[in-house]
C-alpha cells in the first residue's frame, strides 16, 4: 500500500476501471501527486501546530497523502466528505492506513455542514455544469443568503465548492484550491470574481496550462487559487503562468523565483476576462477611439441540425434518395472543407465531385413523394427524438440563416481563421457566421482584411477563452463584444488603399499576404493612437 501512497496509482487504477460517464457525472478527475504537494505546503504553512483540515471532495485522498507526508510534526485533523460510496469505502481503508485523524463524511458536501471552521481547507472540487447539480435551486439559495451575496444560479459546481470553503475558513485559516479556469472568463464568473475582490483573502493565482492535461481527460485549463484569512483583508494578487509540471517542484522556490504580474485589488475589473492579468494585457488600457465590433454586425453561430448524418447529404446520397435540389440547400459541414481564406463556387464543385456532404436537407419544402420518404426514413431512424429535433415543429425544420460572406472558424490552435465566402452555402455550426448592420454593409470587404491583422488578433485575445491543449475558443459573443478600430477615423484615401490590399489579399498566395497584412497594420495601428 505505502508504495503506491506518493504517487497517483490508486487514482489511476479507478480511472481505468470505472466508466467515463460515471466519472463525468461526479466530476472525478484526480490531481497530480505533484500538484497535490506544491499545494499542501501551501496549508502547512499555517504556524499552528495541531491544524483542522477540511477537503470537501476528497476521491482517494491525494491532498491528505501529500499533507501527511509533509507535515513533520504537526497534528493534523481531518473532515474528508466523499460523495461516491465506493471511493469512500476505499477512502476509509486508505485514511486506516495512514492512521490518519479522520472523520469520512459520505454525504453531499453542497447541503450539509455550514457550522464548524477550519484552519486549512484543500480541494480539487468536482467540475459540471450548473444544470446537473442536484437540487440546484435549493443549493444557490443557501449559498447566497449564508453569503449575502447574489451570484449566478448558472454557476458551475465547482465555484460552489469555493465559496462555500472561504466561509467555512477560520481566523488565520489558509485555503489551496485546484480548479478549472472557466469562472475567471464566463459570465456567470463575474459574480465570483467579484465576491473573491470583496472577501480580499486571495493572494496568488497560478494559471496552469500544461503541454498534457492536469486533469486526465477534462479538457480544461486549471488554476491554482492560494489563500489566507487574515484580520486585514489584502489588497493585491499575485498572477502566474506555467506550462511544466516541474515549475511547481517546490512552494518556496516558486513564490520566490516565478515570474508574476502583480496587481492592486482595486485595479483589478470582474467585467473583464482574467486571463488578461495573467498575460499582461490587464495593464494596456484601450484607446478611447476603439469600438465594439458589433458596430459592424453581427457574428451568429452557424445552422445546428441535431443530426448532421441525417440532414447532410452527399451527391450519391441526393441520387440514392432522388432528391431534388429544390429543397437541398448547399451548405458547408467542416472546418476542414474551406482549408484557404476563401471559399467560392468552384470550391463548392469539387467538394460536391468528391462526394462529401454538401446538400442540406430542408423538409419543409420537400413537397414531393421523394422527399417525403426522406422524412419517414428519418422517423425510422429515430432522429425527431434527437435533442434539438424533438423541440422542433416540425421536427425536420431547419434554423433560418442566410449565406454569410464572412465565416470564422471557432476553435483552433492557431487562432481564429476567416474565411471570405462567395458561394451559396450557408454554414452549419463549425463556423459562426458575420451578418453586417448597414453601416457593416460599406466596410465588409476591409473588415475582412482587418480580421486578419496583428491589431484584431491582439483586441479578439482579451475576449478568448481557453480550453487545455492549447485550444481556444470564441463564441460568438465574445466576437461581438470584442473592441475594434473605428473605420470611420479612416481618411478617404486610407480607405481605398484598404480596399485594394484586401482584393490583393484574396488572390495572393500565403507568401505574399504577410507583406500585405504588414501595410494594412501600419494605417490600422494609425486609427489606435
Ligand atoms: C475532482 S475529484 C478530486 C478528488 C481528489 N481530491 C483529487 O484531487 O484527486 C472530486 C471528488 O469529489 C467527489 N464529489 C463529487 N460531488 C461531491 C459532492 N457533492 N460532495 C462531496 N463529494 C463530491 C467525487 O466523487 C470525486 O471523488
Amino acid at each position: 500500500m505505502r508504495n503506491k501512497v506518493y504517487k497517483n496509482t490508486l487514482e489511476n487504477e479507478y480511472s481505468k476501471s470505472s466508466s467515463l460517464e460515471h466519472r463525468r457525472s461526479l466530476g472525478q478527475f484526480f490531481t497530480p501527486y505533484q500538484v497535490a504537494k506544491f499545494m499542501a505546503e501551501w496549508i502547512l504553512r499555517h504556524p499552528k501546530k495541531q491544524m483542522t483540515i477540511l477537503d470537501p471532495a476528497t476521491g482517494f485522498g491525494i491532498f491528505e497523502r501529500a499533507l501527511t507526508k509533509l507535515k513533520g510534526k504537526k497534528k493534523l485533523s481531518f473532515d474528508l466528505w466523499e460523495i461516491d460510496n465506493d471511493i469512500a469505502n476505499k477512502l476509509k481503508f486508505i485514511t486506516k492506513e495512514l492512521d490518519l485523524d479522520s472523520y469520512i463524511i459520505q454525504k453531499d458536501f453542497l447541503k450539509n455542514g455550514w457550522n464548524k471552521k477550519f484552519d486549512g481547507i484543500i480541494a480539487n472540487p468536482p467540475y459540471f455544469k450548473h444544470h446537473f447539480i442536484n437540487q440546484k435551486e435549493k443549493v444557490y439559495q443557501e449559498i447566497c443568503l449564508r453569503t449575502y451575496f447574489k451570484f449566478s444560479i448558472q454557476t458551475n459546481v465547482y465555484c460552489w465548492f469555493l465559496i462555500k470553503s472561504i466561509n467555512l475558513l477560520a481566523d488565520g485559516g489558509r485555503l489551496a484550491f485546484i480548479v478549472p479556469s472557466e469562472f475567471l472568463n464566463a459570465n456567470y464568473g463575474e459574480k465570483i470574481k467579484d465576491y473573491l475582490k470583496q472577501v480580499g483573502i486571495v493572494l496568488h493565482l497560478i494559471s496552469i496550462d500544461f503541454k498534457k492535461n492536469v486533469f486526465d481527460n477534462a479538457l480544461t485549463t486549471s488554476i491554482i487559487i492560494l489563500a489566507e484569512k487574515n484580520n486585514k483583508k489584502h489588497n493585491y494578487i499575485n498572477f502566474y503562468s506555467v506550462h511544466n509540471l516541474t515549475e511547481l517542484k517546490s512552494l518556496k522556490t516558486f513564490l520566490e523565483k516565478h515570474s508574476k504580474k502583480t496587481y492592486k485589488i482595486t485595479e483589478l475589473d470582474f467585467k473583464i476576462k482574467w486571463r488578461n492579468y495573467f498575460n499582461g494585457n490587464g495593464d494596456k488600457k484601450l484607446p478611447s477611439s476603439v469600438v465594439p465590433v458589433s458596430v459592424l454586425g453581427k457574428f451568429s453561430r452557424g445552422i445546428a441540425t441535431g443530426a448532421n448524418d441525417y440532414f447532410t447529404l452527399s451527391k450519391s446520397e441526393v441520387a440514392e434518395y432522388k432528391l431534388s435540389t429544390k429543397y437541398l440547400v448547399p451548405c458547408i459541414t467542416k472546418t476542414i472543407h474551406a482549408k484557404d481564406i476563401s471559399f467560392d463556387q468552384e470550391k463548392f464543385e469539387e467538394l460536391k465531385e468528391s462526394n462529401k456532404k454538401v446538400y442540406l436537407f430542408n423538409g419543409e419544402s420537400a413537397n414531393d413523394s421523394y422527399g417525403a420518404r426522406y422524412i419517414d426514413k428519418g422517423k425510422h431512424q429515430g432522429v425527431h427524438h434527437r435533442y434539438l429535433t424533438r423541440n422542433r415543429k416540425p421536427w425536420y425544420a431547419l434554423e433560418k440563416r442566410p449565406v454569410a460572406q464572412i465565416w470564422v472558424n471557432v476553435f483552433g490552435r492557431s487562432g481564429l481563421k476567416f474565411i471570405w465566402n462567395t458561394s451559396h452555402c450557408v454554414n452549419l455550426t463549425c463556423f459562426h457566421a458575420f451578418y453586417p448592420s448597414d453601416i457593416g454593409k460599406n466596410y465588409l470587404d476591409i473588415f475582412f482584411l482587418y480580421l486578419h491583422s496583428k491589431v484584431a488578433k491582439e483586441l479578439f485575445d482579451r475576449e478568448k477563452r481557453e480550453y487545455g491543449n492549447g485550444l481556444g475558443k470564441f463564441e460568438p459573443n465574445d466576437l461581438n463584444k470584442s473592441m475594434m478600430v473605428d473605420f470611420h477615423l479612416l481618411e478617404n484615401q486610407d480607405r481605398s488603399i484598404l480596399s485594394k490590399l484586401q482584393r490583393d489579399f484574396l488572390q495572393s498566395h500565403k507568401e505574399r499576404r504577410s507583406m500585405i497584412l504588414e501595410k494594412a497594420d501600419k494605417i490600422l495601428e494609425n486609427l489606435l493612437k
